[in-house]
């Protein structure tokens, strides 16, 4: 009976993992080519935060990943390869966010001369993103680094204040604290201030940089609060064990005056 139900759960996993790296039609022709060409995007992307959420081929390109015949058919939606300009539309069907806010920057409103998303984030080994992708080498390709320095300068900050909370919400987490509400709260914040990046325009971030510490400084007043109590507890606990060490002396001194006593020494 065990033995059974552990192999149901055994095969409930497998089946799972096998499902989430489905093969489709796109990726084995296009492996089985030997071309380099077609070949490429799919060792790439095999790679990439797309496919580990299980973002394939079709989901960016359309088509019809069950049937080879009509795979690359444009009834099926199949749209091929973006021209440069159409990029930002292509990649903000899903990133509907990143997409307004790139739109309304210098980038998006001067393109073809502004970097699109494939400039900066690649078309099929796309990573988790962060200010490390802010580097000379990417941001210097059209104009001078030191404005590129600035924007990072100014988020820099902020994503500091960020991770410091996040790991003083951790700690309270590994204290027995209930944290979701807090987790929650901070999972916003951090959301509304990587929207920024895109607008990469240093007096605007300034400007809403501030509005986005006031929310940061209501969570921490949230944290401070379960840390006082925390810390409270620490401090009683610490006051029991001084209390207990100190009776045990004395009992032991006491044991020791009566044994003593009793044998008239
Ligand atoms: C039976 C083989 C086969 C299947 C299935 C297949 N492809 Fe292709 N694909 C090719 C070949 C060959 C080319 C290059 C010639 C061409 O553009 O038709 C290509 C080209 C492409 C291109 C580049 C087009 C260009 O204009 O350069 C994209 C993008 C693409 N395929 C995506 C897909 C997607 C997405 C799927 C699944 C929905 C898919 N392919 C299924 C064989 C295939
Ligand atoms: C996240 C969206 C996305 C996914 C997923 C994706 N592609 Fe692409 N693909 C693009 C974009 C954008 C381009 C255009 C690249 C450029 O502008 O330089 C492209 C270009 C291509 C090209 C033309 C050659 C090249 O390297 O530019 C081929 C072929 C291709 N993709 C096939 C595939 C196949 C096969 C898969 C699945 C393994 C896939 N793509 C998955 C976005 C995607
Ligand atoms: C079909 C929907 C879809 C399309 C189209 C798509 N993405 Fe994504 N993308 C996702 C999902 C889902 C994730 C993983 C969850 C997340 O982090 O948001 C992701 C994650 C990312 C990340 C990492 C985000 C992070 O949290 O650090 C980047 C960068 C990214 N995509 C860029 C692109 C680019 C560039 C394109 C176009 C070439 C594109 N995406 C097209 C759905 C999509
Ligand atoms: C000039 C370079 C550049 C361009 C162009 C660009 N990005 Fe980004 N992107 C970044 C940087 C840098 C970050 C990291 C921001 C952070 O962590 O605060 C980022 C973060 C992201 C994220 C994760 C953060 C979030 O808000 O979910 C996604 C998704 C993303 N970009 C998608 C895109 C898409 C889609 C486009 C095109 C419409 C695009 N990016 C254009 C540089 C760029
Ligand atoms: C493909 C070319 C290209 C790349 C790569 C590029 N930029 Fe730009 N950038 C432009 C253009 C074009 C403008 C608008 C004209 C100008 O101000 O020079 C601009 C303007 C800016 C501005 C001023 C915006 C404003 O509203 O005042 C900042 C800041 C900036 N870019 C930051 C970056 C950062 C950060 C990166 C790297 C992640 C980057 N750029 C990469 C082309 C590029």
């Amino acid at each position: 009976m065990r033995n059974a139900k552990i192999l149901f759960i055994f095969i409930a996993i497998f089946s799972t993992k096998l499902f989430a790296k489905k093969e489709t039609v796109c990726i084995t022709c296009h492996l089985e080519s030997g071309d380099e060409y077609l070949m490429k995007p799919v060792q790439e992307w095999q790679k990439s935060i797309h496919a580990e959420n299980g973002i394939s081929c079709h989901n960016c390109h359309g088509g019809n990943p069950k049937d080879e015949e009509t795979a690359m058919s444009p009834e099926f939606g199949f749209v091929g390869v973006p021209e440069y300009e159409k990029v930002p539309e292509f990649c903000g069907k899903c990133h509907v966010g990143v997409k307004e806010n790139y739109l309304k920057s210098a980038h998006g409103e001067l393109l073809p001369d502004g970097p699109n998303c494939v400039t900066c984030h690649t078309a099929h080994s796309q990573q988790k993103a962060g200010l490390h992708l802010i580097t000379p080498e990417l941001c210097s390709q059209c104009h001078d680094y030191e404005r590129a320095e600035k924007i990072k300068f100014a988020l820099m900050n902020t994503e500091n204040t960020i991770s410091h909370l996040s790991k003083r919400i951790e700690n309270l987490w590994t204290n027995g604290f209930d944290v979701e509400e807090l987790n929650k709260m901070l999972f916003a914040t951090r959301n509304s201030f990587r929207r920024l990046t895109h607008i990469v325009e240093v007096d605007y971030i300034l400007a809403q940089t501030g509005g986005i510490y006031a929310d940061l400084g209501k969570i921490e007043d949230e944290v401070k609060k379960r840390e006082n109590i925390l810390n409270r507890r620490k401090l009683i606990g610490a006051i029991i064990i001084v209390f207990l060490l100190i009776s045990a002396y004395i009992f032991g001194k006491l044991h020791e005056e009566l044994k003593k006593e009793a044998t008239g020494k």
